[in-house]
Order: structure tokens, then sequence, then C-alpha cells
């Protein structure tokens, strides 16, 4: 593997550990270090050092009925140590609709937990990280929507999931990077307004050009923001120099070049799973351009060897939820801890989910 990563999270240590023996720690960081399969950077003193934390969330999780959901981009001691499911978000929106449990515990930026509650508005919905924000929900309000809909009346409008709760309401149906193509080509009339992303918009343009006219937002997710087909172009020339013909993957929220440049476009989910598949047919030179724990989750969970190359980046958002702050929600969620949406909006954004449902399947 010839990508860099980014260092394990640290733990504040502010929070007081429940005393375990030694006996439960070793079990427990065994599994911790054997499942995240990255020997040097999550070594076993690092895995007994969060053991005590992973063991008590499990522990709670089952006591008080508890599906905690983590999304691909959260840390490896998350998503392989108390993580029930682990998906992209279209997937993770169906999981939490889904659930038999009265509380989700949503381990991810806010307009994930967000989307839970709207699709489970009666179970509770705890995000531990309330601050944990995403530059593309950041960068619309329903005002600008609404805007938009008096710009161009009767026009229908998806929004990317990637979007506040208020956002949603406004729209006639939501999209996710594993179906937007899909969604926005069966939306009816010749146009549509697509928000907020704009990489994505302009790759429906392309899609669709001869068939609809997409009027697109000016949003951009801040990581797939920086790939450009530029660096693509030269890191494949440059390991063609070298005789290794590289598999390009990126995520929809890149620029056009990038995609060009791109052997298969895909979410966080398509993209584990294309790598995966790739690395069992022995076709293992692959560049990621994504978020860096699409390649966490690869190296956990390919049983083949794989040259991974480029930089991934990492996202400063999915990356604020620590294994402390997920204990310390489920001992004892704060009141911004736990997701409360407006009955109305509730309603409103659910039609978008439930139409995006709907039309994806
Ligand atoms: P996925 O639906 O592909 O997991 O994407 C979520 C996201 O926010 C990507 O940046």
């Amino acid at each position: 593997m010839t990508i860099e990563m980014p260092a394990p999270p640290r733990q504040s240590g502010v929070i007081v550990l429940k005393e375990y023996s030694k006996e439960e720690i070793d079990i427990e960081s065994e599994r911790l270090y054997n499942e995240i399969q990255q020997k040097e950077r999550w070594s076993i003193e690092l895995c007994k050092s969060i053991a005590p934390l992973t063991l008590e969330i499990n522990q709670l999780k089952e006591e008080n009925d508890v599906f905690l959901i983590a999304h691909s981009y959260q840390t490896p001691d998350i998503i392989y140590g108390v993580a029930d499911e682990v998906s992209d978000s279209y997937s993770l929106s169906k999981a939490a609709r889904d659930a038999s449990q009265q509380t989700i515990l949503f381990s991810s930026v806010r307009f994930m937990a967000e989307t839970a509650k709207i699709v489970s508005p009666h179970k509770t919905v705890i995000h531990p990280s309330p601050d944990a924000g995403c530059s593309l929900s950041d960068g619309i309000n329903a005002q600008d929507v609404r805007n938009l809909k008096e710009k161009f009346p009767g026009v229908p409008v998806a929004c990317y999931i990637n979007t506040t709760a208020e956002v949603k309401a406004e729209c006639d149906v939501c999209v996710t990077s594993s179906n937007y193509l899909k969604i926005c080509e069966k939306l009816p009339g010749k146009r549509l307004i697509f928000v907020p992303d704009r990489f994505m918009g302009k790759h429906l343009q392309n899609s669709l050009a001869g068939k609809k006219e997409v009027i697109v937002y000016d949003g951009e997710c801040e990581v797939h923001a920086l790939f450009t087909g530029e660096k693509i172009r030269s890191w494949k020339e440059r390991m063609s120099k070298q005789g290794i013909n590289l598999t390009v993957l990126s995520h929809p929220e890149c620029d056009a070049e990038v995609l060009e440049e791109s052997d298969i476009v895909g979410s966080s989910e398509v993209l584990i799973k294309k790598t995966l598949e790739l690395s069992e047919k022995g076709e293992k030179d692959v560049m990621l351009i994504t978020e860096c724990g699409t390649v966490d989750r690869i190296l956990a969970e390919s049983k083949n060897d794989l040259n991974i190359i480029g930089a991934c980046v990492m996202c400063k958002h999915m990356k604020k939820t620590h294994l402390e702050d997920i204990l310390q929600s489920l001992r004892n969620p704060t009141t911004e801890q736990v997701i409360e949406l407006d009955d109305e909006i509730i309603k409103r954004a659910k039609h978008s989910l439930e139409e995006m449902f709907r039309l994806a399947e």
C-alpha cells in the first residue's frame, strides 16, 4: 500500500472508564486488532487502550436496545468495534427506517442522523457529535430552495441526501450517490432542479443531455472538490511508466474531469464492493478518489493484497465522532445529542425520502 493514511483518532481521556479484567481487555483488543487489519497503525497496544470503551458501549447498546449505525467514513474503531450496520447513506437510511430497536445511535454527520429521525419519527435518535456538519448541507437552506422554486415554477426539485431536514421538506424527492441518475431520469417533465452539489449536478447534466435540462445549485463537498482530473492523469501516467495499469474508482461528488478519468464511479459502498471484487480477480492496482474511511474499510475487508495508490482526503466533520462521544451519549445524552425536528418538517421531508425509496427500487 503506498497510500498515506491519517493517524488513528486520539481519545481525550476526559471520560472515566469502567474497569474490566485483564482477560476481558485481552479478548476485546485481539478482536479489534484482527478486525481492523492495520497492524501498524492500529497496534495491539492501541486496541488495548480503546477496549474498555468498546466493551462498555456494546454492553450499553444491549441493555438499552440501541441500534448503532455508522457511515463508512467513521474510523475503524467505531466501524469494527461497535457498529451494528455500516454502509453508504442510502442503505443506512433504509436500515434506520427498518430498525426494530426503539433507539438509534447514528455515528456520522448531522444530516444523516436527521434522516434517521425523519424515516423513524417515533424512535429516539442519538447523534453523538451535534456540531459535525457537512459543507454540502451547510451550503444551502430552505429559503434558497424556495427561491429556486419561485424562479422555475412547476419544475421538480431533487435534493441530495446531504441536506438538512428543512431543505428536504422543500423538495419533491431526495436522492443519494447510489441512485441520483436512476431517480432523476424518472422525474416528470423536461427540466429538473438539482440541489446542492454542483459536481453531481454536472454529472446529471452530462448523463441526461438531450433528455432533460438540469438546473444546478452551487454547493460542493469540500473533500471531493479537492481532486482534479489533472492529478489523476499524472498519477496514471506515472504508474503506466512503471508498467502499472491503475483502476481508478471515484465518488460522484467529484468534478466531471475526475469522473472522466475514472473506471468506476459510485457511492462509498459501491467503491468498496468493486475494489474487493477487483482484488478477488487479482487486479490489485487501484486508486480511490474519495474519503479515507473507504480505504480503511477495504484494508479491513480485503482478503487479498492490494496496491492502493494515491492520496485519500479526510473529512474533518465525519471524523469528529470518537468512541468517547458515543459512550458519553449512550450513558447520558445531552439535549443537543437527541435529534428533535418540527412535526410539519418531518412530514414533508419524509415524503421526499419515501419518494426516493419508491423510485430507487
Ligand atoms: P455515500 O452515500 O456514497 O456514502 O456518500 C455520502 C457522502 O456524504 C459522501 O461524501
